[in-house]
């Protein structure tokens, strides 16, 4: 059989945007923006975007459009070396980690998004507002669990229609979709009382703080950067493996990582004019994952035409979350196809399999000597995971590729660009692995 490979052009940037544009922009940024300094952090996460998040993707789509496997695959085969291919394994490892507990995240809001949709938002204000209602205290259960499976079941039938039909064709629906909704729910927030106080409080430039938590926020931006990204867990290489022409990688590259900002930074302009309206203050509502939601809904309880609003919101943030999901999904699923010869089918339903599992557990949420399951996995098990995952990348692209890397980045880059190749990939394979394994260490508090 032969391997399958992107449609168009766009069809391979909408992918992976589609797969860095997630919950990571809408879900995670806020409060891990609130909970580390706010604009501190924003500046800190902006400079690594630029110079860990961008050339890390070429890193990426450079082993991933050379090798044309999956990471497994693509690492044994590029090095010869089948310690590389055992280390690909590592990838596997970490998108089921990050599919077990997104897809729970992914189901809150599913049901959020249902309940807006059936006109609930008003008449049942516990579902939206009250603390310990799913997004308190992170919701678990028997609820978390059946949604799970509902999101499951989504991104699992994307997947099966394979590149072409199903995700290539997922994602130019829905990042459009994303985008369209998330400018105009923009313009809606920057509407409401409250609104300037909000962009103070989001856009404002504090050089000072900045200068006293560069260390403390460095570790966090980092994990942040790469998770909303989609870096260090070979997706980007698996979607790159689909590319069968030489396009230009680093345009490629640039497009998606300034898609993937534009989108953070318009869900904050959506979140904090709409929290600030209500007089709910985001450094106050932001002590973990979700609480910023229980604002944000029973916010929308509250306004005007609250039900549309809310409903067009959680919308977007569902189409983001699928398209992400996907990508995670098919990493494990690109694994079993190209290295087991399983049928996409198949492969679809193991790893689903595996999924309902390792998920469910994280939707029960049990307590593990002391540490809650689901928010160790969402916090810093992923986030080590990613770091490690790619600083890995980028020291094979140094040090196994060379020569081959550079030739890779250059193919299709034209001249300009491709005059970046050697900078690029000293820094890839030198500079910023050193500076992930730092941040490793602040991660483990060193
Ligand atoms: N980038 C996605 C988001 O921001 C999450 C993701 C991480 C997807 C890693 C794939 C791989 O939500
Ligand atoms: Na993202």
């Amino acid at each position: 059989m032969t391997r399958e490979t992107w449609a168009t052009r766009a069809g391979f940037i909408l992918a992976a945007a589609g797969s860095a544009v997630g919950l990571g922009n809408i879900w995670r940024f806020p409060w891990v923006t609130a909970e580390n300094g706010g604009s501190a952090f924003l500046v800190v996460y902006l400079g690594i975007v630029l110079l860990v998040g961008v050339p890390g993707l070429l890193g990426e789509f450079v082993v991933g459009r050379r090798g044309k496997k999956s990471p497994v695959g693509a690492l044994r085969d590029l090095s010869g070396s089948r310690l590389w291919g055992l280390w690909g394994v590592f990838y596997v490892v970490t998108a089921i980690a990050l599919i077990s507990f997104y897809s729970i995240v992914g189901g809150w809001i599913l049901r959020y998004f249902g309940e807006s949709a059936l006109g609930l938002v008003g008449a049942r204000p516990a579902y939206f507002a009250a603390p310990g209602q799913y997004f308190g205290g992170v919701a678990a259960g028997l609820d978390a669990l059946a949604f799970h499976l509902l999101f499951l079941a989504l991104t699992a039938l994307v997947v099966f229609g394979g590149v072409r039909r199903g995700i290539e064709l997922g994602t130019k629906v829905m990042m459009p979709a994303v985008l369209v909704l998330l400018v105009g729910l923009a313009v809606w927030a920057g509407a409401r009382p409250g609104a300037a106080e909000a962009y103070a409080f989001y856009l404002r430039f504090d050089l000072s703080t900045v200068r006293a938590n560069f260390f403390d926020v460095l570790g966090p931006a980092a994990g942040q950067a790469l998770f909303t990204l989609s870096l260090g867990a070979g997706t980007m290489i698996t979607y790159a493996s689909y590319i069968d022409e030489d396009r230009s990688l680093p345009f490629d590259g640039t497009v998606i990582a300034v898609l993937n900002t534009l989108v953070g930074v318009l869900a904050g302009l959506v979140v904090f004019p709409l929290l600030f309206s209500l007089g709910v203050d985001p450094a106050q509502t932001a002590p973990g994952p979700g609480a910023l939601f229980v604002g944000l809904a029973g916010a929308f309880a509250q306004l005007p035409a609250g039900a549309v609003v809310a409903t067009a919101f959680f919308g977007v943030v569902v189409l983001a979350a699928l398209s992400s999901s996907i990508s995670m999904l098919e990493i494990p699923v690109s694994f079993l196809v190209d290295e087991y010869g399983l049928t996409r089918r198949r492969a679809v339903a193991v790893v689903t399999g595996a999924v309902v599992v390792t998920g469910g557990i994280c939707a029960i949420n049990p307590t593990i000597r002391g540490t809650a399951v689901f928010g160790f996995v969402a916090g810093p098990l992923v986030d080590t995971l990613l770091t490690a995952g790619l600083a890995a990348v980028l020291v094979f692209v140094g040090w196994v590729m060379g020569r081959d890397a550079v030739s890779e980045f250059r193919s299709g880059a034209g001249d300009l660009a491709g005059g970046l190749a050697t900078p690029w990939l000293l820094g890839a394979g030198v500079a910023l692995p050193v500076f992930l394994f730092f941040t490793l260490l602040t991660n483990f508090g060193v």
